[in-house]
């Protein structure tokens, strides 16, 4: 796949996304395929309901899901490295009073202590090892009983997530998952449809995700899963990791706060669905 899994990131780094960068408007229509049926915004609702809360949105994009939290937030905050998109988001929401962007990484956030109450971050810097630096940063900018929200693609679950791994053989699903646990994260899988108006469209974002080779299996895999002209739709499963910033007084060996490094972790009790 075209995101770039790699080893541990410099604490200054920002992670290529050639997907947006490059090929912006096939990923807004591979933006508008995703959670159609709204399961991934039902399951982060449960997890943290931003009704009348300050958001961030960090790693926005050209600022797709800004609107979609605006609708109900106080005030939501978008967060982008790559200046051209961070100007496209602000385009998006110019209308939008309580939206607000900002060119910035996630390792050094733009943003005052305990100013939000949701950092979500959506297929964005949080892959797994390598993102400590961002989520001291989320839980510095969070107020006590915030939350951290990360949303990614489930790689072990097909057949998207096969593709992925013919892509990426060094990524480690259970590696990352356990990242996260040991981090004071739950886990919910979310199994979603991607849904596309024609072949077409879901040829194109394909070949944006994957190399040449995984796309031409993942486009042969998707002819045999769609016979039929007209709509396309394809099993995409989702991680949905969320940590709670505690509230009041923390006891030592008690805490839920980031640890030092997993092997020194007490986290809270980590929800895998
Ligand atoms: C695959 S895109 C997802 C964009 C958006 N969240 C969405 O779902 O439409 C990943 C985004 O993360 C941004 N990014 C890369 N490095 C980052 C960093 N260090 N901190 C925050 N965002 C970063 C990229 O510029 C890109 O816009």
């Amino acid at each position: 796949m075209r995101w770039f899994f790699r080893g541990p990131a410099a604490s200054d780094e920002v992670v290529p996304s050639p997907n947006i960068w490059y090929h912006q408007h096939v990923y807004d229509v591979e933006n508008r395929a995703q959670d159609t049926g709204g399961d991934i915004w039902r399951v982060l609702r449960e997890e943290s309901d931003w009704t009348g809360r300050d958001v961030l949105d960090l790693g926005c994009g050209d600022g797709y899901h800004l609107p979609f939290f605006a609708a109900d937030a106080r005030s939501v905050l978008g967060i982008e490295p790559h200046p051209p998109l961070a100007r496209d988001a602000e385009r998006r929401v110019r209308d939008l009073g309580n939206v607000r962007v900002r060119v910035g990484r996630a390792q050094q956030l733009p943003v005052d202590d305990a100013s939000v109450d949701i950092v979500h971050a959506r297929t964005a810097y949080f892959f797994g090892p390598g993102c400590e630096p961002g989520l001291r940063e989320a839980e510095r900018v969070l107020r006590p009983g915030g939350s951290i929200v990360i949303v990614d693609l489930d790689v072990t679950s097909e057949p998207y997530g096969g593709w992925m791994r013919a892509d990426l053989p060094h990524y480690d699903p259970p590696a990352v998952e356990r990242f996260f646990a040991a981090h004071g994260f739950n886990c919910r899988r979310v199994r979603t449809r991607w849904r596309f108006a024609d072949f077409a469209a879901a040829e194109s974002v394909l070949k944006i995700e994957f190399s040449a080779k995984v796309a031409q299996r993942a486009i042969a895999d998707t002819h045999r899963l769609n016979p039929g002209p007209g709509e396309v739709t394809l099993p995409v499963g989702y991680r949905v990791h969320c940590r709670v910033k505690p509230t009041g007084l923390v006891l030592p060996g008690h805490s839920a706060a980031l640890p030092e490094s997993p092997e020194s972790s007490s986290s809270t009790s980590p929800r895998i669905e």
